[in-house]
């Protein structure tokens, strides 16, 4: 029988209403990043990856990663590290700012990360791993998962013997994104190894890489018997891809949707890093929503050129003006910022 994608599932006690992830993505997955996909429709939203090493010391840039807002949640916070006593330390942190799932990025094929003896190599380390999602595991109250590639050399299958273990360990989720590391983005994601791992695992298992369509979710779904897919990349500057696999939203948005949507992204963007690290943040979301043959390419470089967000803004409304009454609908459908942010004030996050 189909899964309907508009059904809820469970990661443990954690109730999910939809069969769609937002995936986490480094440099994309802020608060706002966030909050837009469950508006479109994502079930579940995820942080980008968060450096234990760096909670560990109390980092400030690090701890803003911890800036959770209840209308987030359902919220998994991503960790990353070699260290199952510094991840277990880590993993309280994020507990204690309320996330309501600890995700462990055993992904990440980077060569920063990777040499540190985290992210993708620890899919070669299968004794290391299953202490660190033990220590982990230990450590808090709330549900633990793991983001795995498929292993790090091209047509490795290791992310099949070694998902099994995290599960004994104490995984209640699995995450596969069935490219090698090796493979970076390129070539295709391979969800026969989904449907492998579903059938090795008695848990979960969400199925990210390629994900793009409704269509797409929802074979993926009948074809692997994963619980769920994840959507990264398509949904970057895109949360109308989000729309249509929710079966809600047109693929297509007006300008003026656009525009309002982006200008949005920008101001929530604003109040969670502070003008100066938006402005650099925000540039290359200005290619993401302006493109894909909306906008005239030459106006997005125009944009990246302006010296202030104000200047942006007024640019954008110069380019769709009715967009300024979308916006005010949208946010005016806002939750109030004093009933959404939970813990960390905005200064530590913009002090790093
Ligand atoms: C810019 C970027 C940053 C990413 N950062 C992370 C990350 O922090 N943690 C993680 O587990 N995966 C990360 N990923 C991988 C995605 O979560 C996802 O598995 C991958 O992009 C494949 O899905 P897609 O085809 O839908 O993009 C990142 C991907 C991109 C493109």
């Amino acid at each position: 029988m189909s899964v309907a994608i508009q059904s809820s599932w469970r990661i443990g006690p954690v109730e999910i209403p939809t069969r769609i992830v937002l995936a986490p993505m480094a440099g994309v997955s802020v608060q706002a990043f966030r909050r837009q996909g469950r508006r479109f429709g994502a079930g579940l939203v995820c942080s980008e990856m968060v450096s234990c090493a760096g909670l560990s010391h109390r980092n400030e840039r690090t701890l803003g990663y911890l800036r959770i807002a209840r209308d987030e949640s359902p919220l998994a916070v991503q960790i990353f590290g070699s260290e199952p006593g510094v991840m277990a330390e880590a993993a309280r942190m994020v507990e204690d700012a309320g996330a309501d799932i600890v995700d462990i990025n055993f992904g990440c094929p980077v060569r920063k990360v990777t040499k540190t003896g985290a992210g993708a190599t620890l899919l070669e380390d299968p004794g290391r791993a299953g202490e660190i999602v033990g220590a982990v595991a230990q450590a808090v109250s709330v549900p633990v998962t793991v983001k795995m590639r498929r292993g790090l050399a091209d047509g490795s299958r290791d992310a099949l013997d070694v998902g099994p273990r995290l599960v004994e360990a104490g995984a209640s989720a699995l995450t596969l994104h069935p490219r090698s590391a090796k493979q970076m983005y390129t070539g295709v994601a391979d969800h026969s190894l989904t449907a492998e791992l579903v059938e090795r695992v008695d848990v979960p298992v969400v199925a990210s890489g390629d994900v793009t369509s409704r269509a797409r979710a929802q074979q993926l779904l009948d074809e692997t018997g994963c619980a769920a897919v994840m959507v990264g990349r398509a949904a970057q500057g895109n949360p109308w891809a989000v729309g249509e696999i929710a079966g809600a939203a047109s693929a297509e948005p007006s300008r003026e949707e656009i525009v309002a949507e982006l200008v949005l992204f920008m101001r929530a963007t604003v109040a969670e890093l502070g003008e100066q690290r938006a402005t650099g943040f925000l540039k290359k979301f200005y290619g993401w929503y302006l493109g894909r043959g909306r906008f005239p390419k030459p106006f997005k470089q125009e944009l990246v050129q302006l010296g202030t967000l104000a200047e942006v803004e007024e640019r954008l409304f110069a380019a769709a003006p009715a967009a300024v009454l979308v916006l005010d609908r949208l946010e005016g459908d806002l939750p109030a910022d004093e009933d959404v942010v939970l813990d960390l004030p905005i200064s530590i996050y913009g002090g790093g």
